[in-house]
């Protein structure tokens, strides 16, 4: 499963970086705004930015909702960096919008997907990362993980081509939930990356191993 960051926070990226497992970032107008990074210009160099830092893929999302402006959103993002992803929403002009760069060879990941209808639309335009919002659902007492087996399921009864990127994971169980179920990546915060390190045991192992050294030092 790949390790994508649902960010625009440029230290915590370098963190997830750093740590050697990053394979991609996750961004959308709310994660930029919390980050105070507003206006075209700002915004799309804060995009590069983001590029700078990662190997792999970064979703970028476009503001329009007409056909007309998705293109053109999408293909000024694009240019930006070779490991741009245009993010469109899930709605009747972004299916469109996502068969015309399906066509172009420009990787594409549909997002605020909820159903396995939507997913399968996502497929059929060809949409690289189809993003199921998890948490968004199991915030109204839905069940995201149930979602997820349903995607995978139907992907895999067809072959799909198209990457399930599980999205809007809020904690660690998420993760290891997704894994189990077999999304091809999954994106969310860096305390949710960060929690799989944690085990009391291991704290507890390593404090004796040091200090039973130490006694012969
Ligand atoms: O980037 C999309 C998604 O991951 C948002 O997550 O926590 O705002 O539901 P959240």
């Amino acid at each position: 499963m790949k390790f994508f960051i649902d960010t625009a926070n440029l230290e915590h990226i370098k963190e997830a970086q750093d740590l050697g497992i990053l394979d991609g970032v996750t961004t959308n107008p709310s994660l930029m705004a919390k980050e105070g990074i507003t206006g075209k210009e700002n915004i799309m160099s804060h995009y590069k930015a983001i590029c700078e830092i990662v190997d792999g893929d970064v979703s970028a999302e476009v503001i329009a909702t007409d056909l007309e402006g998705m293109i053109r959103e999408g293909e000024e993002l694009a240019a930006l960096h070779e490991q741009i992803v245009i993010k469109l929403p899930m709605i009747k002009d972004g299916v469109k919008a996502c068969t015309y760069f399906s066509n172009k060879g420009v990787k594409t990941n549909v997002t605020l997907v909820f159903s396995p209808g939507q997913a399968i639309l996502a497929a059929k335009a060809g949409a690289t990362y189809v993003s199921p919002f998890l948490g968004r659902l199991d915030d109204i007492s839905s069940d995201g993980m149930g979602l997820l087996s349903e995607i995978r399921l139907i992907y895999d009864n067809y072959g799909f081509n198209t990457q399930i990127l599980a999205a809007s994971i809020r904690h660690t169980m998420h993760v290891i939930d997704c894994a189990r179920i077999g999304a091809d990546v999954m994106t969310g915060p860096l305390h949710s990356i960060l929690g799989l390190l944690k085990h009391p045991l291991t704290d507890i192992g390593l404090e004796k191993f040091l200090a039973d050294h130490n006694k012969g030092n």
